[in-house]
């Protein structure tokens, strides 16, 4: 689209309602500034979710903070991340997270063959997400690294990929949903109600899990209605866990591939080389490619005048893309965040390289994402000569996604500080 039409285009898309693609960093800035200055920014909810719990009163008492705007959001946006965006209650997870990398280190050599391969690093990944996001928003480890799964265990991580899978297909295409209950509806609707019930379940029967987690702790003691809480820790599970696996394939795979990186990581006591591989990852696969808002102001963008209420998509992966930001857009190379080049590269990359999304509705998750993912970079490389089998094809998938099976080799590092 971008090099057919330029810098905005706009998109007819089902039943009348259009599209305005941006691929220009001043119009990305300018929408992203204009919802994210005001109070509620406003993001297209999804709208089969809503749908769902709109029809179960009984369970949900809202759309909840992922899918529902205006005060109603911002009420419990206040309530329920103070802690989850706190860098200081984050911190405390730490040496639990550290555990958790030197367990999936583990899993890794349980899990690859003669030849040190692993070949299907997404169910790995996967594995490594639930059991850290869990941790988090559940409070306890689970065992999702253990070698054999416990039933509720096993019910839990299938509920999470038919979740996605399910909000992946009711978004695409025809929403025949909203006139008939389809298969894919129907999924979602299962994997919502599982993922609800074993929350639920697992926080009744374990009142430790809430004191030992400070997360879990803060939202089960905000003060709001009862069923807000599991809708909460239903859309934390949600949210964190596909977008988890994802940006750790990428991270692994563009660290394999660069030559030398590995070693740099481990040489570099400052972690500066590895802080700036995961920026650099962000930058070059972004698993959230774009992010859209409903506009709730008239704007001005590369010349057009766009309505207050227009859906703005912000392709913010393409423009990582362009070499009018960044130079050799195309390639990895964690030194455009070191040295010299830094503060051209951040200059470029505010609101550009933007990988948990911008302004007040950005993910709540972000702070835990980058404490957890500098830890498991850096455990797996201490662990692991990483090597990749093949090259990764992308695929669009919701989110941007390996378009896996991904092989990766985890060969055993004789390597001492
Ligand atoms: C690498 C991992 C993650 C990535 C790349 C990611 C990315 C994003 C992005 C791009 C958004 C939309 C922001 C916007 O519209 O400006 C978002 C929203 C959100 N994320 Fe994350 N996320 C990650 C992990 C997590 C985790 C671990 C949690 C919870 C523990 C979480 C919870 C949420 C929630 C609740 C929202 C909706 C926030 C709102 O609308 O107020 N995410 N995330």
């Amino acid at each position: 689209m971008h090099r057919r039409y330029g810098p905005i285009c706009k998109e007819e898309a089902l039943f009348n309602v259009h599209v305005i693609n941006v691929f220009d960093k001043a119009d990305i800035e300018k929408v992203l500034r204009s919802g994210g200055g005001r109070r509620h920014p406003v993001r297209p909810p999804i709208e089969a979710i809503v749908n769902y719990r709109r029809s179960r009163p009984d369970r949900y008492a809202s759309a909840g903070l992922v899918n529902e705007q205006g005060e109603a959001w911002h009420f419990l946006r206040t309530h329920l991340t103070s802690d989850l965006t706190s860098p200081k209650t984050i911190s405390c997870q730490l040496p639990q997270i550290q555990e958790i990398a030197d367990d999936w280190c583990n899993f890794i050599r349980y899990k690859r063959d003669s030849k040190c391969v692993i070949s299907a690093l997404e169910g790995a990944a996967m594995s490594l997400g639930l059991e850290s996001s869990c941790a988090l928003v559940l409070g306890r480890r689970l065992g999702f690294l253990a070698s054999t799964l416990s039933p509720v265990v096993q019910e839990l991580s299938e509920a999470v990929c038919q979740h996605f899978l399910a909000t992946r297909d009711t978004y695409y295409g025809l929403p025949w949903w909203r006139l008939f209950s389809t298969p894919a509806y129907r999924q979602l609707a299962r994997s919502e109600e599982t993922i609800y019930t074993l929350a639920a379940q697992l926080v009744r029967t374990d009142r430790e899990a809430v004191q030992n987690s400070p997360v879990l702790k803060s939202v089960m003691n905000a003060p709001i209605d009862d069923k807000e809480k599991i809708a909460a820790l239903v859309d934390f599970i949600a949210a964190g866990i596909y977008t988890l696996k994802n940006s750790l394939i990428f991270l692994l795979y563009l660290v394999a591939s660069h030559p030398g990186a590995q070693e740099k990581i481990l040489e570099d006591s400052s972690k500066s080389y590895l802080k700036a591989c995961i920026s650099e990852a962000f930058r070059l696969i972004p698993t959230a490619f774009c992010l859209a808002r409903v506009t709730t102001e008239p704007l001005d963008l590369s010349g057009y005048a766009v309505e207050a209420g227009s859906v703005v998509v912000c392709h913010t992966g393409i423009a990582c893309k362009n070499e009018e930001y960044f130079n050799n857009a195309n390639e990895f190379r964690p030194e455009r965040w070191l040295g010299e080049e830094r503060q051209k590269t951040l200059s470029n990359a505010t609101f550009l390289v933007s990988p948990f999304g911008a302004g007040k509705r950005m993910c709540p998750g972000r702070r835990f994402i980058e404490q957890v993912l500098p830890v498991f970079l850096e455990t797996i490389v201490r662990n692991f000569e990483m090597d990749v089998v093949n090259k990764m094809e992308l695929q669009f998938e919701f989110l941007l996604a390996p378009k896996g099976p991904t092989s990766m080799v985890f060969k055993e590092r004789d390597w001492s500080p």
